[in-house]
């Protein structure tokens, strides 16, 4: 392991050889060293998307997940308050709660001992101890917890960032709220490329094109491509104008930029979390293979016309939400040439299997595009890999976010 002193030396050394506007050098993506200190910097400092408050809808309801090695559980506790945990015994430290999702009874048993903690956390057992065991001092370590509309967010640092800010913009983006949503399937994946490897894609529609056919016929993401024509620059104003004046008048938010895409992140004012809805291509109500709507409306819009609201939060969330659906990817570092991706669809929750929606309609757009996205990344991590591996320079027509991304992770890491 590397002292702070040779750590600060080797950072610097990386930078330098970082060209603006160019991509990041071959050790940003798979030195361990580099890594090790982005789960400090980056993992173990921000705010980090969990997943929603309707997977744990009932006292003792929980989901765990992993935070680089750091195991974490999320539960409901008796009084119906959200608490997260280190998933980590106090005794000799047993993971507890071991399956991805599941219920504890009245308490928490540690498999090992059967050291016995309350749904809030606290110890309440240790039998086969001594005399003058201070149970007090042996609860779970928390961890701190916010919800907004829906969405659970944890933070592994003694002391966070103020999450007003991103409470803000989320709340008011989704006025309808996930809390009146239900799971209607969940996919796990294991990418074998660098975290940020898989943000920088999904920080440009350069690659849109080619590589996801169906999801550029929906979104206007390419619209500033070359090849695209004048009508297609068109089609996109004159949609935005059909639709934003309205939904502006309706209170559903309409946020600043450019073609498709947002500008994010914002790394002059480090700014992490944004929120856009963007028009959809004409013909389509939904982010669905052939546009129709594949599920009731959800929350309480009225009306199909809401085009498509664009959430993020660095570093570990993105969820585009249609009129009827919405769909959550959250990532998560899992080794410094590995991140786990969850991507979850998300229904009314009074919405009914098989009557009103039908999976084989409502995962495959999503489904399609992140498996295309987790297939680029691999392809990338292997050519970054090599040693013939210069980075090259960035489009300012299609990668000004993966720059903006870039910096706000270069801030990150020298702060
Ligand atoms: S490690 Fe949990 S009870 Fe011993
Ligand atoms: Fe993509």
């Amino acid at each position: 392991m590397h002292t702070r002193n040779s750590w600060q030396q080797m950072w610097s050394c990386l930078l330098e050889q970082h060209k603006p506007g160019h991509g990041l050098p071959r050790e940003f993506y798979n030195d361990p060293e580099v890594y090790a200190a982005e789960l400090d910097k980056v993992w173990r400092s921000g705010w980090l998307f969990a997943g929603h408050v309707c997977e744990v809808s009932e006292p003792g309801d929980y989901f765990t997940f992993a935070v680089g090695a750091d195991p974490v559980v999320v539960l409901r506790d008796d009084d119906g308050t959200i608490r997260a945990f280190h998933n980590v015994c106090t005794h000799r430290g047993t993971l507890l709660c071991q399956q991805t999702q599941g219920r504890v009874g009245r308490a928490i048993v540690c498999p090992y001992h059967q050291w016995t903690f309350s749904r809030n956390g606290n110890l309440l057992a240790c039998r086969g101890m001594h005399e003058g065991v201070d149970k007090s001092a042996l609860g779970l370590q928390g961890i701190r917890v916010e919800t907004v509309a829906g969405m659970i967010y944890v933070s592994l640092a003694e002391n966070p960032a103020d999450f007003r800010p991103v409470r803000e913009v989320l709340a008011a983006a989704l006025p309808h709220n996930f809390e009146r949503a239900k799971v209607a399937r969940a996919i796990d994946y294991e990418i074998h490329a660098n975290w940020k490897i898989v943000w920088e894609n999904n920080r440009e529609c350069y690659h849109c094109d080619v590589n996801h056919p169906q999801y550029v016929k929906a979104n206007f993401d390419n619209a500033e491509a070359e090849q695209n024509t004048a009508a297609r620059r068109q089609a996109l104003a004159e949609a935005a104008a059909r639709s934003e004046a309205r939904w502006a008048a309706e209170g559903v938010s309409v946020t600043h930029k450019r073609g498709g895409l947002a500008l994010f992140p914002d790394a002059e004012h480090d700014i992490w979390y944004s929120a856009s809805r963007t028009v959809l291509a004409d013909g389509y109500e939904s982010e669905s293979m052939d546009g129709r709507r594949v599920a009731p409306l959800l929350g309480n819009f009225t009306s199909p016309d809401v085009g498509v609201l664009r959430l993020r939060t660095l570093p570990n969330f993105w969820n585009h939400t249609s009129c009827d659906h919405a769909v959550t990817t959250r990532l998560l570092p899992a080794g410094q040439r590995l991140t786990h991706a969850r991507v979850t669809w998300l229904v009314d929750r009074d919405a009914c299997e098989g009557h009103d929606y039908h999976l084989e309609q409502l995962l495959p757009f999503w489904q399609q595009t992140s498996e295309q996205d987790w297939q680029l990344c691999d392809m990338v991590q292997r050519g970054v890999d090599s040693t013939a591996y210069r980075p090259g320079p960035l489009s300012k027509l299609w990668e000004y976010n993966v720059e903006a991304f870039i910096a706000w992770y270069l801030r990150r890491m020298s702060s």
